[in-house]
């Protein structure tokens, strides 16, 4: 229990972390930073505002403000909360100053540009949340954070296949402008693969948990072998505070886990968070798997073509610089407990079941169909 006098003495977001139920305190930083997060309020945001303010930070967030948290929904009582949008309306960010800036809402060249240029005498660092995407295509055995990016559209690789290209240009681009206003001592480039976690608005990861929880005759696609990669939000989330926080620079590409991991040791692990009894049946033949529509269930990408390297990149420099893990049985429990949670519209879990385009709604007829392949 925090006495009203030892919660003026603490001061701040301290106090607030210390008195408010159910928050997580990280350990206070050692300088207390103003941070603005461009975007903040879907998956990636929520778990940067809950670490910063743990730590002692203050946080803007700069959005529409039509997205609403699916996660740490009341601290954002704590956090200045900036209207406007991107798209030509800055004026909230006009004559104000921030130690950090993280852009995770830069989905357009130009719209990186304009922030990084308003911002770069009235914030410190800048860190564009970029994506590992900027490899794409991935042909090669063995990408780091030095491997070429596509800073264009390659010749002889066609653009507008699945939208891949536009976005490693669009990405690669951006982490430009970043580095042309604020200049190498005082950008970040941090490139996430696939995060999974609590709060993601996508479903291409909660076939595991879900799947794996409710038991039975499981579908695992893909060959023992495949490499797999993923990164739970909240180790980003985190890391990229410990970023600012240490005013680093530079680029990151930020994968894990933390050793190459097939697509079966992924699975076991997965399974290990829960006591259900399941019967896995690998289904390990790419041509079967492409012919029945399934190409990917994160984190397994069929490793083919333009994305045979997409699992195989090493975060040497990221890991080098802080870039920590948690163990994949807590990011597939507490999605799960997300995922069951009010956080979550009943309708989306219903989808995932039934929706005849994802994978839990035709995984009985996909097994028939390789059962009777004999
Ligand atoms: N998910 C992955 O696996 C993955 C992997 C690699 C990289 N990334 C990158 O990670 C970043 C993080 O995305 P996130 O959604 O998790 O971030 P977030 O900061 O949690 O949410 C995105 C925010 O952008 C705001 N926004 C959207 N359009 C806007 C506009 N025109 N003007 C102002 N604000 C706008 C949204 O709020 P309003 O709607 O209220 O405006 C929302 O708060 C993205 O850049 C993505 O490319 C993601």
């Amino acid at each position: 229990m925090t006495t009203r006098r030892e919660f003026l003495a603490l001061g701040g977001a301290a106090a607030l972390a210390a008195a408010a139920p159910g928050r997580l305190l990280a350990g206070a930083a050692p300088h207390p930073l103003r941070i603005l997060i461009l975007g903040g309020t879907s998956f990636l945001g929520p778990h940067q505002v809950a670490y910063a303010l743990g730590r002692g930070h203050s946080v803007s967030t700069f959005t529409r403000g039509r997205t609403t948290p699916s996660v740490h929904a009341a601290l954002f009582r704590d956090v200045e909360q900036l209207i406007g949008d991107r798209a030509g309306d800055l004026d909230a960010l006009r004559g104000r100053e921030w130690d950090a800036v993280l852009d995770n809402s830069g989905s357009r060249v130009e719209w990186t540009r304009d922030t990084a240029r308003l911002l770069v005498d009235r914030a410190r660092t800048y860190l564009y949340t970029s994506s590992t995407g900027v490899h794409y295509p991935y042909l090669a055995d063995d990408i780091t954070e030095d491997s070429p990016v596509s800073m264009d559209w390659p010749a002889g690789v066609e653009s507008g296949d699945d939208g891949s290209l536009d976005y490693a240009v669009m990405k690669a681009r951006s982490e430009r402008e970043a580095l042309e206003a604020f200049g190498p001592d005082r950008t970040l480039v941090v490139r996430p693969g696939y995060m999974v976690g609590p709060a993601d608005r996508t479903n291409r990861f909660a076939y595991w948990p879900v799947r794996l929880a409710r038991g039975g005759t499981v579908l695992v696609p893909g060959k023992a072998d495949d490499p797999v990669q993923w990164i739970d939000v909240r180790d980003v989330a985190e890391w990229m505070i410990r970023l600012v926080e240490r005013e680093a620079a530079g680029t990151y590409d930020a994968v894990g886990p933390a050793s190459e991991t097939g697509m079966h040791r992924f699975v076991h692990g997965a399974q290990a968070s829960f006591s259900t009894p399941a019967d896995l049946v690998a289904v390990d033949d790419h041509d079967f798997l492409a012919e029945h529509g399934v190409g990917y269930v994160v984190p397994w990408i069929m490793p083919t073509g333009n994305n045979y390297g997409s699992a195989r990149i090493r975060p040497t420099r990221a890991v080098a610089h802080g870039l920590t893990y948690r163990p994949l049985a807590d990011t597939v429990r507490d999605f799960h407990a997300w995922w069951e949670s009010d956080a979550v519209p009943a309708e989306r879990r219903e989808g995932l079941v039934s929706d005849p385009r994802s994978l839990m709604a035709r995984e009985a007829d996909i097994l028939r169909a390789w059962w009777a392949r004999g």
